[in-house]
């Protein structure tokens, strides 16, 4: 039957701009994501404090790995402060699509 051929075809070019759509992450539900989830730790502008890095400026790319590295287990913290269990996907992208809109810290020399 062509048509049951056709059905996988039609659902890829359905879901295709979903997943684009995810990859680009909204960075003003990010922002509210991270005054509930983040800011306690990281400061209201991300820069972070002395046991805590900063997070602000940071590449949604690089950023995005580093919560599904805390997620899967991959990077461990001390004190288990990243817990991130309950992040989706899109609330990573989110998240990190806000912070990417913020300045990042001066450099260090
Ligand atoms: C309970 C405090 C706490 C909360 C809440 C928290 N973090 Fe963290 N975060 C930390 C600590 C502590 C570290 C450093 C852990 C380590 O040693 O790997 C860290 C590390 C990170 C890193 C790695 C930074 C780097 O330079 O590699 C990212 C990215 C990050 N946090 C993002 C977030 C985001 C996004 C949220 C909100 C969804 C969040 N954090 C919530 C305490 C917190």
């Amino acid at each position: 039957m062509l048509l049951m051929k056709l059905i996988p075809v039609v659902a890829v070019i359905i879901l295709f701009p979903v997943s684009v759509a995810m990859a680009e992450g909204d960075p003003v539900r990010g922002k509210l994501l991270a005054e509930t989830d983040c800011a306690d730790c990281h400061g209201d502008d991300g820069l972070g404090d002395y046991d805590r890095p900063p997070i602000a400026g940071m590449n949604p790319k690089e950023h995005i790995k580093e919560l599904m590295n805390y997620k899967t287990g991959k990077r461990k913290d001390e004190n288990e402060d990243m817990d991130v269990a309950d992040l989706s996907e899109q609330d990573m992208a989110d998240v990190a699509a806000y912070y990417a809109s913020l300045p990042p810290p001066p450099q260090k020399q």
